[in-house]
């Protein structure tokens, strides 16, 4: 994949690794970003352009599709942590979880799989976690072990348009979304340098932090999604 000159489209763009992928993008000389987002984000680029965009809302993707036809590289970033419990949190709470983190990524792909066969191949970066690898409690893991899933059979259906398919994983980041847990986290920035690099080297997988090589080294060693170092 080359960014430079790529056109991309990066879904929940007014997040802490949604931001820095736009910036990023434009800094690797990306020549349009379109920023996917459910509120308005003042961008202060003349090469980003805002798109409204609910992941989970079928009309939002249509249009987002139509808007965005000269896409290369389309970012399946957005993402929601969802209720802790699979128990006792209502049935609509978890099915909403893996609207965005599944259902919406896999309405985009299929929407914009025409256009990047169209553009020669292109992308597609989908942002997973080490909770794909690892369980916890609570909608979010099962959510994003369903993506990671997806991502690698999504590869499979786009390689004959020769459409390049990344999986990124990450543990803690320092975003909004991990504002609340006091843990040791990475640094978005270095986060998103290091899966870009992976996109434009042409792998499958980006291991984007410390935690992600540790799980991935382990996996062998997992036999119910319970990690000890
Ligand atoms: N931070 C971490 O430690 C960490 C670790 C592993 C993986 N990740 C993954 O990294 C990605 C980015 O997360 P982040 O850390 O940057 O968190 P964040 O700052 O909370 O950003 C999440 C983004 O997703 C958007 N979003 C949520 N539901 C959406 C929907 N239905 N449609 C469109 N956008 C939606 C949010 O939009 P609003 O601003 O409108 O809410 C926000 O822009 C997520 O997929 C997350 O699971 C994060």
């Amino acid at each position: 994949m080359d960014i430079n000159g790529s056109v991309a489209v990066v879904t929940g763009a007014s997040g802490g690794l949604g931001r820095e992928f736009v910036r990023q993008l434009l800094d690797r000389g990306a020549a349009k970003v379109y920023a996917g987002a459910r509120r308005e984000v003042d961008w202060d680029d003349a090469r980003v352009v805002p798109l409204l965009l609910d992941v989970t809302d079928e009309e939002q993707v249509r249009a987002a599709v139509d808007v965005a036809s000269d896409v290369t590289l389309l970012v399946n970033n957005a993402g929601a942590t969802g209720p802790r419990s699979l128990l006792e949190a209502p049935m609509d709470e978890i099915r909403a979880t893996f609207e965005t983190n599944v259902f919406g990524p896999l309405a985009l792909v299929r929407g914009f799989a025409p256009a990047l066969a169209k553009a020669g191949g292109g992308a597609v970066l989908d942002v997973h976690s080490v909770l794909s690898w690892l369980a916890t409690p609570g909608a979010y893991s099962p959510s994003k072990a369903a993506f990671w899933g997806l991502t690698n059979s999504v590869r499979l259906e786009l390689a004959g348009q020769g459409t390049q398919v990344l999986g990124a994983h990450l543990g803690y980041t320092d975003t909004p979304m991990t504002a609340a847990l006091d843990v040791a986290k990475g640094d978005p920035a270095d986060v998103v340098a290091r899966i870009l690099d992976d996109l434009a080297a042409g792998e499958d997988e980006s291991q984007a932090d410390e935690t992600a090589r540790t799980v991935r080294a382990a996996l062998s060693t997992l036999t119910t999604g319970r990690f000890t170092s």
